[in-house]
């Protein structure tokens, strides 16, 4: 039995669909605890690629127990049509996929005000995803938001509408010059939204204690990534939600000694997207080959992804705020041909060199990265399967990867496919301690 969570590494986008997957075949439960619908996790089985805004990526292990917690915000037309498209492609979702009555509902307001909202910042727009992430946290944490559980109760749900929607409106219309939002839309929505979750509410905080209990393998699949952490990412260019390992107890009712294993999925490069700073950015062509090579286009919003070199100071972070313990490396194939390869070790800021990631986005803005070069492979990685079939410079690379995070890695995905998997574990050793 086991209890593993995954986050991601980097700014999201590290490919955690396809290793939630891949890891899901030893799994019985898999859930979701943070985020809502801003995630994109991309699974490939066979060629046929399907992208899960809500629904975590193992529901297409048959079988397998798919949970959102209650640490998630849900979009319920979304949930519904993902539903929907799952089940049209013959995965079957009865019985299996549950929400908790804790988690949040996104409505017709919060998405009017994310997308309002970004618009008045103008140039200092965090570049969010525009699905009213952010407006439906803040109205969680200012203790107004519509819970799932709400639901059951129309007429106390009638009373949370008004309130909701006559402070939204204050703001929509007093601050932005908007048009107010109908109370009674607001509340159709949600009626609606009732409809969609029928039989799909359970405690999946005890479901999941339950389970533990009988000694099942579980996975607690993590969103966006590590430095998008609203406490712990590079804020105010972060999500409103704990994407770090430690979200994933407050995320779904766990206790953090129920926690066996924290995987991190981290790109063997860096990509962003939104603004906010990112030290090792490539601007102009060397970052558009990378972008084009990788197909590093937002999966929810289409936007293109920025592109930048591998990261060591920010990958150590990673390891040591979520406390990972083994890292999967993703989008090795796409270095291949680039020669050389230069890999962050440290950043200079103000005058001094650090290995220390900065705690304010100000101060992020001001690190010039100091590079170490590696030489480059320029034979095709796609057919590896074993460490063995790897060119030796990939090898040295991934090893580096591993030192520069202090954490061994135990997976490296070498295409989009299930099988484009090179999975030893154990097999490369990070050496840790700080240069
Ligand atoms: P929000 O989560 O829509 O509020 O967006 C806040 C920031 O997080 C923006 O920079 C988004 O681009 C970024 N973001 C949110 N979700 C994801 C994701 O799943 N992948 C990558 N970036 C994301």
């Amino acid at each position: 039995m086991s209890v593993r969570v995954l986050v991601g590494a980097q700014w999201g986008d590290e490919g955690k669909g396809k290793i939630v997957d891949y890891l899901m075949h030893d799994a019985h439960v898999v859930a979701r605890f943070g985020g809502g619908p801003n995630a994109g996790h991309t699974v490939v089985i066979a060629g046929k690629k399907t992208i899960l805004h809500h629904i975590p990526s193992g529901v297409l292990h048959p079988g397998t127990l798919c949970l959102l917690g209650n640490g998630v915000v849900i979009d319920t037309d979304i949930f519904r049509d993902e539903i929907k498209r799952l089940e049209q492609g013959g995965v079957d979702c009865d019985g299996r996929v549950f929400v908790s009555p804790r988690a949040h509902l996104i409505l017709r307001t919060h998405r009017l005000l994310d997308r309002i909202a970004e618009e008045a910042r103008g140039d200092r727009a965090i570049g969010t995803t525009g699905k009213g992430i952010g407006p439906t946290y803040g109205d969680k944490v200012l203790r107004r938001g519509v819970r799932v559980g709400d639901l059951e109760e129309l007429e106390a749900l009638a009373d949370r509408v008004r309130e909701e929607v006559q402070e939204i409106n204050r703001i929509v219309v007093g601050r932005y010059g908007h048009d107010p939002v109908s109370m009674e839309e607001v509340l159709e929505e949600a009626r609606e939204s009732r409809r969609a979750l029928a039989g799909r509410v359970a405690d999946v905080g005890e479901m999941l204690r339950e389970r533990i209990r009988r000694g099942d393998d579980v996975l607690l699949e993590g969103a966006q990534g590590t430095l998008l952490d609203l406490d712990h990412g590079t804020y105010p260019y972060a999500t409103s939600s704990s994407a770090i390992a430690g979200g994933a107890c407050t995320g779904c009712g766990l206790g953090p000694t129920l926690i066996d294993e924290v995987w991190g999925v981290a790109k063997a490069y860096v990509t962003r997207v939104g603004n906010g700073p990112f030290p090792t950015e490539l601007i102009g062509e060397e970052g558009a080959r990378l972008r084009e090579i990788g197909a590093e286009y937002g999966s929810t919003t289409g936007r293109p992804r920025r592109c930048g070199w591998f990261d060591g100071v920010a990958a150590r972070y990673a390891t040591d705020v979520n406390g990972l313990t083994a890292l999967a490396i993703t989008k090795l194939d796409v270095l291949t041909g680039i020669d050389p390869l230069k890999l962050c070790v440290a950043y200079e800021i103000d005058g001094h060199e650090t290995t220390t990631f900065p705690d304010s986005a100000a101060r992020l803005a001001r690190a010039t990265p100091v590079y170490q070069t590696m030489p480059g492979w320029k034979k095709s990685i796609s057919d590896a399967r074993r460490l063995e079939d790897l060119p030796e410079e990939a090898m040295r690379y991934v090893e580096r990867l591993a030192e520069l995070s202090a954490c061994p890695v135990a997976i490296i995905s070498i295409g989009a496919g299930r099988e484009e998997t090179i999975a030893e574990f154990g097999r490369i050793d990070s050496i840790p301690g700080r240069s």
